[in-house]
């Protein structure tokens, strides 16, 4: 791997010296889990230059629904999302504006008659692209029995249906998202559970609360996420003795990059792989 903080040329990649003391103390396989974002994290924020489609933008894209669903869906994020990504707000103040907006979110699609099928038509018709190399780690994590737990506000069962379109899923694989309930018929009636928004993805989201007890001998933990709420993804694992933060910067690189190194071990900038993530796997696997 490339030494401290070095900048590489083939990937805009930023490394930390923790990475390699992080690689070098890892030891056996069986002592790892993962933990990642999806949207925009195992999937692709653009392909060829073009952005590419979240959960929800699936939803909206997907030719299922209709225009006036797309319209009012839209309405929402142009209101919240600017203060989603506010500098000048606290995560205090922004809980309850996020809480709204996935609220309201959440209460406008269950409005609308979707079924299972739907949802997997919408994911065949839309833009939503695993990275590169996706298939790849999901494999190689599932051969050698390393948990993946993917962490996401998005919607769940958007998640799981990219993944087996794309990829496949594995038994070591394990979503905590907002799934959808449907009917005996396939009908959705609205949403399972606690809604999990940005600001909620850490222990208080995961109810299966054995998750991480069950893998406290699994200490050395491989964090992904493109964003800041991500970083708290991982901390109700217990027994943790190394953490690796490996940061996505996908857009508003000038003003976040110092930041995103602060926080991160490694930050991966406008890169549409998981070539990064997947060299250092095969470095410890
Ligand atoms: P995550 O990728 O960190 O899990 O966050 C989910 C993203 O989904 C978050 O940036 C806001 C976005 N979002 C929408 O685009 N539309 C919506 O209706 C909602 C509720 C969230």
């Amino acid at each position: 791997m490339p030494s401290a903080s070095q900048k590489t040329e083939a990937h805009n990649i930023l490394i930390s010296p923790r990475s390699s003391s992080f690689v070098m103390s890892i030891g056996y396989n069986c002592t790892v889990q993962v933990v990642s974002d999806f949207d925009f994290t195992l999937s692709k924020f653009t392909e060829n230059g073009e952005r590419c489609s979240g959960c929800h933008n699936v939803l909206e894209e997907g030719g299922v629904l209709p225009e006036d669903f797309k319209v009012k869906a839209r309405g929402l994020r142009d209101h919240y999302f600017p203060i989603e990504t506010n500098p000048q707000l606290s995560i205090e103040e922004k809980i309850p504006i996020m809480v709204e907006w996935w609220t309201q979110a959440h209460a406008l699609l269950s409005s609308y008659p979707l079924t299972k099928t739907g949802i997997s038509e919408m994911v065949q018709n839309s833009t939503a692209k695993l990275r590169d190399g996706c298939p790849w780690l999901f494999d190689q994590l599932d051969a050698k029995n390393i948990p993946l737990l993917i962490f996401s506000a998005g919607v769940g069962d958007v998640i799981e249906e990219v993944i087996r379109q794309q990829s496949q899923f594995h038994k070591n694989m394990r979503v905590v998202s907002n799934y959808i309930d449907f009917d005996e018929e396939g009908k959705m009636i609205g949403f399972k559970g606690d809604l999990i928004h940005v600001y909620n993805k850490n222990e208080s989201s995961i109810h299966d609360s054995d998750y991480f007890k069950n893998l406290s001998h699994r200490h050395n933990v491989i964090l992904i996420g493109d964003s800041l709420g991500d970083l708290h993804m991982a901390d109700g694992a217990t027994g943790v003795k190394n953490k690796l933060k490996i940061g996505f910067l996908n857009v508003k690189v000038e003003e976040s990059l110092e930041l995103y190194k602060k926080k991160f071990d490694i930050v991966i900038v406008q890169d549409e792989t998981l070539d990064v993530v997947n060299a250092l796997m095969r470095s410890i696997l």
